[in-house]
């Protein structure tokens, strides 16, 4: 099904940033949102893609759609973009981590500044970005959550050492906000991907093999793309998930 065609009805008007939301899967999601009529900032350092994307949902959604440029390794920039997040939308309700770089590594040679820049931009800021989202969700009554970690971490992939760890880790933190928010009707939920097909990931990993490789290891025998993960976006973020917390949705076609 169409991502324009699925209609959340209370994501209208809801504040709504998100993470990496310039390219990828966080574009598609940005792209979404601003379909549902949400109130929409997003976050990123690919500023020419994220200027065109802002420009051009801005011109064509009911609400004008922000980017924000900051690099979410840097927690008072991280912060200070969340805090002015909720400033441009006037209110915060929805939360999307998504941000990361899958860089591989070599377990000869990975430094301790590659193992701290990896957990820097993939695990860090899902902790800090929350806890300066809270206090404005707070102020709605409640809120979403939804923390992007991946099946990666469960294939024994050994170029990933240290983006392994963080995306385990976000489930271990996914669980622990839970914990803490729930009282505050602040939901904390996460989707594990499996191979999707973006450009990047064309770019730097993929060949036409590995891709046939995967789709050959899946149930469902088609390419996965950046628009399937809207779906289980928008129903975390929506009130049709209102009971649901602490969960994570696997969107692999069946792989695991
Ligand atoms: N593509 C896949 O196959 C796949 C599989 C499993 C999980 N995931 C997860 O889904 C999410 C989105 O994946 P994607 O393939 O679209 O990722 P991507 O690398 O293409 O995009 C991530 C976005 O984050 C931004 N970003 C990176 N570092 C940043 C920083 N320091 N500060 C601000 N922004 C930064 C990038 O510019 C980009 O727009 C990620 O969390 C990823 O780990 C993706």
């Amino acid at each position: 099904m169409s991502a324009v065609l699925l209609h959340f009805h209370d994501l209208a008007g809801r504040g709504v940033l998100i993470t990496g939301g310039g390219t990828g899967i966080g574009a598609a999601l940005t792209s979404a949102f601003a379909a549902q009529g949400a109130r929409i900032a997003f976050i990123d350092i690919a500023v020419e893609e994220s200027r065109a994307l802002a420009k051009e949902l801005s011109a064509t959604s009911e609400h004008p759609v922000h980017f924000i440029e900051a690099d979410l390794s840097d927690v008072f920039a991280a912060q200070a973009a969340v805090k002015e997040a909720a400033a441009l939308l006037g209110r915060l309700d929805v939360l999307i981590n998504n941000a990361a770089r899958d860089d591989r590594q070599d377990l000869e040679t990975v430094s301790e500044a590659d193992w701290d820049g990896s957990l820097a931009v993939n695990l860090k800021p899902v902790f800090f970005t929350s806890q300066a989202a809270v206090p404005f969700m707070r102020e709605q009554g409640g809120g979403a959550i939804v923390n992007f970690s991946s099946i990666a971490f469960m294939l024994n992939m050994g170029e990933l050492p240290a983006y392994a760890t963080a995306k385990a880790g976000i489930l271990g933190l996914t669980k622990s906000l839970a914990g803490r928010l729930g009282p505050d009707n602040i939901r904390v939920n996460a989707i594990l991907p499996g191979m999707i097909v973006t450009e990047r990931q064309k770019r730097l990993w993929l060949t036409d093999a590995s891709i046939a490789a995967m789709i050959e290891r899946q149930c469902l025998k088609r390419m996965l793309v950046a628009e399937d993960l809207v779906g289980p976006t928008l129903f975390l973020a929506s009130s049709a998930s209102a009971a649901m917390t602490a969960q994570w949705i696997i969107v692999d076609g069946g792989i695991l």
